[in-house]
């Protein structure tokens, strides 16, 4: 059962001829968004969002937390990389014209993918003001809210949205 699930959705798949990076932006988007998900989940462990602590609890997982520096680095580097994929997804779509009839909510659901993802990027890159500085324009703990619950929550049903769309309708170019 499970050997079979893996030969026809892993294994078994090739991939085709002539498919080019800029198609593959969506599914990396999706990838740089787990990476994300699970770094994340890691540092909530560590993390004390409270002005005195949250710096020296920082410093704890870069220095004394196995392989913590390796997960802090690539949770601060990742964010640059989504957004540069998410761009390059979205200029497919824009320049190919895949928006148009019947993918039009895929495009209006891709755009608040974007704005939710460029969110995502503003209030983690407060969260580290925070820390360094000591200084936000809120307090650290409501930005750390937003950060990891309120924003997250509202791009997983937005993503769940993406994805139903694209299975719905298939995609533009066939593989
Ligand atoms: C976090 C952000 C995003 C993720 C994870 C994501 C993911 C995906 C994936 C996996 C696909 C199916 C494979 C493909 O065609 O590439 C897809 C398709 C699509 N996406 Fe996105 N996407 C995101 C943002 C966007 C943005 C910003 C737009 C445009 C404003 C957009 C518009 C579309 C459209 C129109 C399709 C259908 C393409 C087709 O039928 O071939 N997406 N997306």
């Amino acid at each position: 059962m499970l050997k079979e699930l893996i030969e026809t959705n892993i294994t078994r798949k090739l991939i085709p001829k002539g498919l080019s990076w800029f198609g593959c932006m969506g599914g990396l988007s999706l990838v740089a968004f787990m990476v994300q998900v699970v770094t994340g989940i890691f540092l909530v462990f560590h993390f004390i969002p409270a002005e005195k602590e949250a710096l020296p609890s920082i410093q704890n997982v870069i220095h004394n937390v196995p392989y913590g520096w390796l997960i802090h680095r690539f949770h601060a580097v990742g964010p640059n990389i989504m957004v540069g994929m998410v761009f390059s997804h979205m200029l497919r779509i824009l320049f190919k014209r895949i928006y148009r009839h019947p993918r039009e909510l895929h495009w209006v659901s891709g755009a608040c993918l974007l704005l939710l993802t460029l969110f995502m990027f503003y209030t983690g890159s407060l969260v580290s003001v925070g820390y360094i500085t000591g200084h936000t324009p809120m307090r650290l703990v409501y930005i750390y809210a937003i950060h990891i619950a309120g924003i997250p929550m509202i791009m997983g049903s937005f993503m769940g949205m993406h994805f139903f769309m694209v299975r719905t309708t298939g995609i533009y170019e066939q593989l």
